[in-house]
């Protein structure tokens, strides 16, 4: 603004000061770009022009373009299979920071991604908070894998407003990496069984186009008093939070494609989320349109996506690798201290929901992650000298150190895939 109000009565005077003017707001304006990308857009990274460090990805100089990479490595059968990457949305709401934060350190591994959602129910300070916190922890800052939404939306979990927050962190996680393999949704009351070691080291040897996704065609009385009611969903389209809207008539159910409810989270592969966000079909849009007026849109889009899709449904097997408890009424309760045994040896990969610092999660914490409160669970990237902080100093990430908690998930996913059981299982319409 002041280089353009400034008249040029003295050329040589404005000349001279307009350099200085200029030395002076490149960087300020550098600055102020770089502030306003890391507010404003959707996104609140650190720049992206920085590199990552070299000690965790030794192997990858060019960590962004793995896939050249990728091609010039002879696979051999003596090595393990190289690890995969997973990429997560941790979603939460106003008071869920903590959580969170605490999800977070329990689910990292340098080799993956991760973006957190905190909805328009938190207040922007809680998000710039957020940011603060990790910008300050010296790993994901090396690694530079975790990002925060700056632009927040409103996330109602009942409605479809919950579908299109997963599939914007989804589209913003494609953007951020070419190389991650499996997409994972969290909300705070989640928390992880095994450490990413673990289920790193299980999942790469599996083929990258499978999905795990609880499903079911049945569709009862409760299902149905849940799919005919027709609403809105405010998250749709007003700015502040609101009940959800019901209309007074009620519709059938589709006929176009068959309806499978399932679990409102699960692993995903890349191949999926590219066919809902960037695919050349019209199905995973149609069907999100028809959800727009659906309760539960969440526990409906991918199963129903999954099992009408030709090219998907071989892909899906029915068990989202998470744990749950039902109370009398069939609906998830909270997991407790009570539950410890269950949680050591279900042999999933995640549970919920647990209360904001319930004390079982310390257990899980001391006995299953190996992790000191405001740590990340250690892992074979770890390689530091002192006892208390090993990870404090990084190798290379791709070296994973599996538990014998490993044994567990393998187990499961042997017993779900043994004899072709799981085919039995696919898409079945009841
Ligand atoms: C998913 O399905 C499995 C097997 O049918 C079941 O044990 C598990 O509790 C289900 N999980 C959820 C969250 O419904
Ligand atoms: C855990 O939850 C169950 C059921 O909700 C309850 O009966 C039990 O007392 C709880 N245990 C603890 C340790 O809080």
């Amino acid at each position: 603004m002041t280089l353009q109000t400034q008249s040029p009565t003295t050329p040589t005077s404005t000349s001279t000061s307009t350099s200085t003017t200029f030395h002076y707001l490149l960087p300020t304006l550098l600055f102020s770009l770089l502030f306003i990308l890391f507010l404003s857009s959707s996104l609140s990274p650190s720049p992206l022009s920085l590199s990552h460090d070299p000690l965790l990805f030794p192997s990858h100089p060019n960590h962004n373009h793995p896939l050249l990479f990728l091609s010039h490595r002879s696979p051999s059968s003596s090595t393990p299979p190289p690890s995969p990457s997973l990429a997560y949305l941790i979603s939460g709401s106003k008071g869920d920071s903590g959580r969170i934060l605490r999800l977070l350190f329990a689910v990292y591994h340098p080799m993956n991604h991760y973006l957190i959602h905190l909805d328009l129910g938190a207040e922007d300070s809680d998000r710039d908070e957020m940011v603060r916190v990790v910008m300050g922890v010296r790993v994901f800052k090396a690694a530079q894998n975790v990002n925060v939404v700056g632009k927040a939306g409103l996330c109602y979990e009942d409605g479809a407003s919950a579908v299109s927050c997963v599939l914007h962190g989804a589209s913003v996680l494609l953007r951020l990496s070419g190389r991650w393999d499996w997409f994972v949704h969290l909300s705070a009351s989640h928390y992880p069984l095994i450490t990413q070691d673990d289920l790193l080291h299980i999942l790469s040897y599996l083929p990258k186009d499978v999905n795990f996704v609880n499903h079911t065609s049945y569709i009862g009385w409760r299902e149905s008093r849940r799919l005919k009611p027709i609403v809105v969903d405010p998250g749709l389209y007003l700015s502040e939070i609101n009940p959800m809207f019901y209309a007074s008539q009620k519709r059938e159910l589709p006929d176009a494609y068959q309806l499978f409810t399932g679990s409102a989270s699960g692993i995903l592969s890349r191949n999926l989320l590219e066919f809902c966000i960037v695919g050349t079909e019209n199905f995973p849009r149609t069907l999100l349109m028809y959800l727009s007026n659906s309760l539960s849109a969440q526990s409906l889009y991918f199963p129903t996506l999954i099992c009408n899709s030709k090219q998907f449904r071989r892909t899906i097997i029915n068990h989202n690798l998470q744990h749950a408890a039902l109370d009398d009424k069939q609906e998830p309760r909270p997991l407790n201290s009570s539950d410890i045994d269950d949680l050591f040896n279900t042999g999933a990969a995640f549970a919920s929901p647990f209360l904001p610092d319930d004390p079982v999660l310390d257990l899980i914490d001391q006995k299953i992650l190996g992790r000191d409160p405001g740590k990340p669970t250690p892992g074979g990237w770890c390689v530091g000298e002192s006892e208390d902080d090993i990870c404090s100093d990084w190798g290379d990430a791709e070296v994973l150190r599996p538990s014998p908690a490993a044994r567990k998930l393998e187990r499961s996913i042997v017993k779900l895939l043994s004899d072709g059981a799981y085919k039995s299982h696919q898409c079945v319409v009841e």
